[in-house]
This record gives structure tokens, sequence and C-alpha cells, in this order.
């Protein structure tokens, strides 16, 4: 497996890199409520930690979309009925629920250039490790934002596309955001080109809270593990001993949120931004979304954005749903 590294090429990449988490972090902690942006979370380790979470018995929405994904993936091929197709993933992960949708084309005896994209170098290391060779599969790992990832494919590439944004991951957008995004995707596609999106759906709130705050404690450990990153990167003095992990469903917004809190009034130094931070007792910092989706929002989502719905998947539950969409270009808004 090839793999490009568009990000930490260079000490001056890495520099920047640096840089930019730097002033992310110090805009999200002079924000009121403070904040700090969600694709920090993968790290090595957050990334290690996040694997933990989705194999865990609480956490339902690996397991219902991996075997959404299992049943639907003969199906894929005989609605792209493409010889050769490009199946490009953003923010693949460990790669295990790709590998059934690449099963699904080898089957059908189709030739497959895949292309992963995650910022995590660790995540496309364990994909690596978990995708399995063919001599019909090709597999050419992007380590990179979204976007930046996607034009370089797109710069490789004239095959048919299917773009793959898998586990609920559109979700972290707020309802702004996620029409900016898919805007953006739809641009960067032609015409019958298809996406599959992985949308979360309403449901008791219960599964929702008992998911975002496993009993085994590994969200917490995700969440807390953020401020760690900021101690080793940056130089903070996070005492994480002090901060308390909180998972909760907005039901105005219809997501769940994820917070933590100083347990106490406290001020933490981070010697990179040569400031401190003050807390009071409780104050939160907002770390993440997940918006829930309704079937009728998804459809309403690829109608604003310029594609047409071809089928939704879902479980027998309709806790989870995998929504394939086509891109239509030349009509309407
Ligand atoms: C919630 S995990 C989902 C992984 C996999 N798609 C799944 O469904 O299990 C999100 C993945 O997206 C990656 N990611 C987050 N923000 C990203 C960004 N802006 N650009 C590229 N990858 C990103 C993370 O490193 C992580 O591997």
């Amino acid at each position: 497996m090839k793999i490009s590294r568009l990000i930490e090429q260079s000490k001056v990449g890495e520099k920047a890199q640096k840089d930019q988490f730097a002033i992310d972090v110090l805009t999200g902690l002079c924000a009121t409520p403070k904040n700090l942006a969600a694709k920090y979370f993968y790290d090595d380790i957050g990334s290690e930690i996040f694997r933990n979470i989705t194999q865990h018995k609480d956490y339902y929405p690996t397991r219902t979309e991996y075997e959404i994904l299992d049943m639907v993936k003969q199906e894929l091929p005989k609605i792209i009925d493409e010889e050769t197709i490009d199946i490009i993933e953003l923010g693949a992960g460990d790669g295990h629920k790709s590998q059934l949708i690449i099963d699904g084309f080898l089957n059908a005896n189709r030739r497959v250039n895949f292309y992963p994209i995650d910022i995590s170098e660790k995540a496309m290391l364990m994909l690596r490790d978990n995708i399995k060779t063919h001599d019909n599969l090709n597999i050419h790992g992007v380590v990179a934002e979204y976007f930046e990832g996607l034009r370089y494919v797109k710069e490789r590439s004239n095959n048919k596309q299917l773009v793959l944004f898998l586990g609920s991951n559109i979700g972290n957008f707020d309802r702004v955001q996620n029409q900016g995004f898919l805007r953006k995707l739809w641009m960067s596609l032609s015409t019958s080109d298809h996406v599959m999106l992985g949308f979360d759906l309403k449901k008791d709130v219960s599964v929702l809270t008992a998911a975002y705050n496993d009993s085994s404690g590994h969200t917490k450990a995700f969440n807390l593990n953020l401020l760690t990153r900021i101690n080793r990167e940056l130089g903070g003095d996070f005492d994480t001993e002090k901060f308390q992990h909180f998972g909760v469903y907005s039901p105005t917004l219809g997501a769940m949120e994820s917070y933590v809190l100083a347990t106490e009034e406290q001020d933490v130094y981070i010697s990179a931004l040569e400031r401190s931070f003050h807390f009071d007792a409780y104050e939160p910092i907002h770390l993440e979304y997940s918006f829930k989706f309704l079937k009728s929002d998804i459809d309403f989502l690829s109608q604003k954005t310029g594609f047409e719905v071809v089928a939704h998947f879902s479980d027998p539950k309709d806790y989870f749903a995998d929504s394939l969409w086509k891109v239509v270009k030349g009509s309407d808004c």
C-alpha cells in the first residue's frame, strides 16, 4: 500500500501544523463558552482510544453501521455498474468498514482503486494492517485533511468515484456547516459519481447517552486526551484530574454534545501561547457535536446540496442509516 503524506512532510510543515494547533487552541480557549476543535482528538493515542470506543458494547453506531454495510455490500456494484471504480474514503479510520465495501466490488469482479484519506497517520497505519490485498485492488492512502486529500486524488484519476463518509462524521458539523461541507463535496465531483454517508438517526435518549458515556470510560479518556495532547505539544499544564467528562443530548439541537468541565476554579498555563487561561468551577470546554437525523432530514440535505438519494440503507431498529446519493449537475437549487 502506497501512502502519501500531504501533512508533516517536512520540518516546515510540522511547524506550520503545530502553529495552527496553537492558534486554534488560543481561539477556542478565549471564546465564550470555551471550545476546542474536534479534529484534534485524533493524535496517535486518540486514534487508539477511538478504536476502543467503537468496540464497546455501549457504542452502537459502529456495530450497527457495520451490519448495514455487510448487508448492502453486494448491492452497491449492481447500482454502480463500473468495471473500475475509485473508492475514496474521507476520515477512513482503521478501514474495517471500508473492507466490506471493497469486498462487495471485488466479489463482483470489479477493479477497485481505494484511496483512504485521514488526518491521522496512526489511523492510516492501522488501516494498512487491516485491508486485505487482492489482485484487483490498488490502495493509495493519503494522510491529509478531507478536501486537500480529495483534490490530490482527483488530480490523479478520471474513473467513476464513490466517496464514503461513514461513521456519522457528518454529524460533527452543525446544520449550516454540513451543507457547506456537502456543497464543497458536490463541487469536487462529477455527474453520476456517488457518495455514501453514514447518519446516526434520532432514537431513545437513554441509548444515545449510554453510547457517549460508555461504562468503561473510553469516551472520558478520549476527551481528556485532548488536554494531555495540549500539555505535550504546546507545553500546557492541564491537570486532567481536575476535569470531568460530560456527554449530554440536547433535544432542541437534536445533538449529543461532549464537554469537559473544570471541577474547581483554576488557571492553566500554556507555554507555546505564553499565557494562562482562567477556569471558574464547573466551567465547560465544548469539544464536539454529534448531530442526529431523521430520514426526512437526510432527504432535505441531499436535495439542498445537489444530490439525488438513490437509497437509504438502515438496520431493523432504525438506529443508523447509510444513504447512497448520486451527484446531479445542471439542475436548479
Ligand atoms: C469518528 S472517526 C470515524 C472513522 C471511520 N470512518 C469509521 O466510521 O469508523 C473519524 C476519522 O476521521 C478522521 N478525521 C477527523 N477530522 C478529519 C479531517 N478534518 N480531515 C481528515 N480526516 C479527519 C479522524 O482521524 C478519524 O480517523
